[in-house]
């Protein structure tokens, strides 16, 4: 294994090599354009990676939301679609899938994740409420504000530090919700929202004996808890991995055990579930259900489609089978470490450990030495673009938004930018790529100033504010 001949990647990293459990079948060619022509598009879309144009992007790794590779199975299966209106065949199939896959008794369909937080939001929080969170999540806690309900974070405190090695830091701290409950009263608190994993603190997950004890807790209180199982999926891989007892069980078994500790959960199937669109919100109480699946005909569809196609659904409860295999959820957890392996040897700040679905560049140790109101997480996702081509997320002081009451920003501890892997879409030598497009703007970070505001839309204003450059 000299210079001259170079090792495999699994003996660079000490171990036998794994393969993903397919292979492809049809392709999708990519453009470049060259750097004259990225400024141009950077400047075109103000500085912010929502606001240009696919086509002038390499590799997007804007998100893993609804970006995945569907099977051969999933797009035969849109060939099955029953597009009645009412009484679908392929919404059966998925609410049987959804009962034996996650365990709730009771299913509404949606069109995607944030169409179930609204419709959970509206049902089960009175104005003036609280919900009490493991870390907030932007759509998520905006429902949750317009429906009158009050967020407070109560995840551990190792979620806020990037370099905490705490391999379950998507946990709740049962003192501080203790001490919510003392302050306020349980009958104060709607519910816990519950994130397995926690997108915003790098996708870190929640160990079943935390699940656990939250549930006695909750218990003694009668307070509910709503599950984000989002990327549930993902969050048992961890369980099986690092918790006592889990080794030999299944992802299926530990997922179906997990979503038995909570009184339901809402899904944005655009992640785990792989699929391009789609949702669900999956209750236990009757009475509830009832009064979800006559308030999704408002705002979604009729309680038999939700805002989706036959041919969705049917999509959707395939790819709910597929997402539980195994191989699976190691290999698209191990694509996301390989990233994270390299620019962790390489020196590069990312968040510890490395999470299920992206790796997140620790923005504030990239750029030390520019201020969190200069947007350090939003310029390197700009860098990053400006570099290679290479599409990546800010997560930090810009989707924080504005506290509603003073109506500053919110500063959050975690100033980050998110490369975020879609499911079974690049190969190990994309990951390369964007590997040493990281060192390259890393390299170079010293002469990186920030950015300015000039444009700020009222609500989850990440998505479409404008940005000029500093200096
Ligand atoms: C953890 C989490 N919850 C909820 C959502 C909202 O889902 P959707 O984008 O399907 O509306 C997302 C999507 O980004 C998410 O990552």
């Amino acid at each position: 294994m000299t210079e001259e001949h170079p090792a495999t990647m699994g003996q660079q990293f000490g171990r036998r090599s794994w393969a993903e459990p397919w292979k492809i079948k049809m392709v999708e060619p990519l453009n470049v354009i060259d750097r004259p022509a990225r400024q141009k598009a950077l400047q075109d879309a103000g500085y912010n990676t929502f606001l240009l144009r696919s086509e002038d992007v390499y590799i997007d790794l804007l998100t893993d939301s609804g970006t995945g590779a569907m099977s051969d199975r999933q797009w035969a299966g849109m060939m099955l679609g029953d597009e009645a209106y009412a009484g679908s065949r392929n919404f059966y199939h998925l609410e049987e899938t959804v009962q034996s896959t996650y365990g709730y008794k009771y299913i509404v369909p949606t069109h995607q994740g944030r169409g179930a937080e609204h419709l959970l939001s509206q049902t089960t929080i009175q104005p003036g409420q609280y919900v009490a969170g493991n870390m907030y999540f932007t759509t998520t806690r905006l429902h949750q504000e317009l429906a009158g309900g009050i967020f407070v974070d109560v995840i551990i405190d190792a979620a806020h530090d990037p370099q905490d090695p705490h391999p379950f830091k998507g946990n709740v701290d049962l003192d501080k919700l203790q001490a919510l409950i003392d302050q306020v009263g349980a009958g104060q608190i709607a519910y816990i929202s519950l994130a397995g994993t926690v997108n915003m603190a790098g996708g870190q997950p929640v160990s079943m004996a935390n699940l656990r004890l939250l549930r006695q807790l909750c218990d003694r209180h009668g307070i509910r808890i709503y599950l984000d199982a989002t990327r549930m999926v993902e969050n048992a891989f961890f369980i099986q991995e690092r918790e006592d007892g889990f080794a030999a069980k299944s992802i299926a078994q530990i997922l179906k055990e997990f979503c038995a500790y909570t009184d339901g959960a809402w899904m944005s199937a655009k992640k785990d579930n792989l699929v391009n669109i789609g949702g669900w919100l999956a209750v236990n109480d009757k009475e509830l259900f009832d009064e979800l699946r006559n308030r999704v005909i408002i705002y979604e569809g009729l309680h038999t489609y939700g805002g989706l196609a036959g041919r969705d659904m049917e999509a959707m409860a395939i790819g709910i089978v597929e997402s539980v295999q195994d191989e699976h959820v190691r290999t698209r957890i191990g694509q996301v470490r390989y990233l994270g392996t390299l620019l962790t040897n390489w020196g590069v700040p990312i968040v510890q450990p490395v999470g299920g679905h992206a790796i997140f560049l620790d923005a504030k140790r990239f750029y030390p030495h520019l201020a969190q109101d200069l947007f350090p997480a939003q310029t390197l996702a700009a860098e990053l673009y400006l570099d290679a081509g290479i599409r990546s997320m800010e997560r930090g002081i810009v989707s924080a938004g504005r506290d509603p009451k003073t109506g500053d920003h919110r500063y959050p501890a975690l100033e980050l930018t998110r490369l975020t892997i879609p499911r079974r879409v690049y190969t190990q030598a994309h990951m390369d790529v964007v590997a040493e497009s990281v060192k390259a703007v890393h390299d170079a970070r010293m002469h990186t100033r920030g950015l300015k505001m000039v444009y700020e839309p009222k609500y989850l204003r990440f998505f479409q504010a404008r940005f000029e450059p500093l200096g």
